[in-house]
């Protein structure tokens, strides 16, 4: 482990809404708005959230897919929000995506050669024979035969095909990779064959990982730190064995005690939240989570609590645990 691999500052993402004849824009989803973290080398990050947190467009945004409304991402200390072209180019095979259905992102009519050949193609600089062996190289790496180079991706499971995915990213020698929802798709048992394939992965190229995942007990598994997002904000991060077994933000002990096991940890009765997750396209003043906070005070309502560390490599974003003002 090292300094940080990658650091975010004050990322945000809105999404216009637009409407009517002339397609005005007439509000905004924030998806994101306005998170900061660091990945530090050698890591998993894992991410966790209920299902439209913002946890796939944070991953985006961070992969260079999708362009940032405002914010900052720096990769080993080299800022990339604005990169574009050439430069843009130069840096992407720094980083890559694996994504939940692998089906979907594997084009079904190319070989399983050609979808893991094709990152080199574009990247360019290698011979035919040099490729041909990379692939089999690859596929050997994540477990398959290099026989099965000339079948197409309906001949496989999905554990296969989530393997055959995980080739093609590993193909440009990455540093950072981002799963989102990477195992979500399998059965329980192949889950836990790819999640052990990640961490030999993890330890051989020396990769970094940040692991989107809306089930617990999978990031608690895979990660050496863990995020929670809620309604596009990073509500609190910590130690996986602090964020599990001594959760401070409301939210986290919430989520956890729906969870079976948060049995486990430190959250024994199980707190049923009031209410829906508020719009994303109209997110409550103040603290996002003040409108379902068993917790709430005034100030949640007026005004937005700062990410902060409170303890030692544990950082949260709530009032309960702002400094008290000293009184003159
Ligand atoms: N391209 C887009 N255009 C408009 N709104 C979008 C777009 N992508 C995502 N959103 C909205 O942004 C919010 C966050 O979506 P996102 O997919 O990032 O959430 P998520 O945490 O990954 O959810 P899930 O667990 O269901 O995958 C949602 O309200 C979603 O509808
Ligand atoms: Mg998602």
């Amino acid at each position: 482990m090292g300094g940080n691999l990658l650091e975010v500052n004050n990322l945000k993402k809105y999404f216009p809404i637009k409407s009517g004849f002339l397609q005005k824009t007439v509000g905004h989803v924030k998806a994101v708005d306005g998170i900061s973290f660091t990945v530090r080398a050698g890591e998993t990050l894992g991410i966790v959230g209920e299902s439209g947190c913002g946890k796939s467009t944070m991953g985006r945004l961070v992969m260079r897919i999708m362009d940032a409304t405002d914010g900052q991402i720096l990769m080993e200390g080299q800022d990339i929000t604005k990169l574009s072209g050439d430069k843009l180019r130069s840096i992407r095979s720094d980083f890559q995506m694996v994504f939940q259905d692998p089906y979907a992102s594997l084009n079904p009519k190319i070989s399983v050669e050609e979808i893991i050949a094709e990152p080199l193609i574009v990247k360019g600089g290698l011979t035919r024979a040099q490729i041909a062996e990379r692939v089999s190289y690859l596929l050997n790496v994540v477990g398959l035969r290099p026989s099965v180079k000339n079948r197409y991706p309906h001949e496989f499971s999905g554990g296969q095909r989530q393997r055959i995915g995980i080739a093609r990213a590993l193909a440009l020698n990455p540093k950072l990779i981002v799963a989102d929802e990477a195992v979500s798709a399998l059965d329980v048992s192949i889950q836990s064959q790819i999640l052990n394939l990640l961490v030999e992965l993890k330890k051989e190229f020396n990769l970094s990982y940040i692991f989107i995942s809306h089930n617990l007990a999978v990031v608690r598994h895979i990660s050496d730190r863990v995020g929670v997002m809620y309604l596009g904000n990073m509500v609190e991060l910590a130690g996986k064995v602090d964020l599990y077994q001594k959760p401070l933000h409301p939210y986290t002990v919430a989520l956890l005690s729906a969870a079976p096991e948060a049995k486990r940890g430190a959250v024994k009765e199980r707190i049923i939240l009031e209410g829906e997750v508020p719009s994303p396209a109209n997110p409550p003043k103040g603290c996002a989570f003040h409108t379902r906070c068993p917790h709430a005070m005034d100030i949640c309502r007026e005004v937005r609590p700062q990410f902060r560390e409170v303890a030692e490599d544990h950082l949260v974003a709530c009032h309960l645990y702002e400094p008290q003002p000293l009184h003159s």
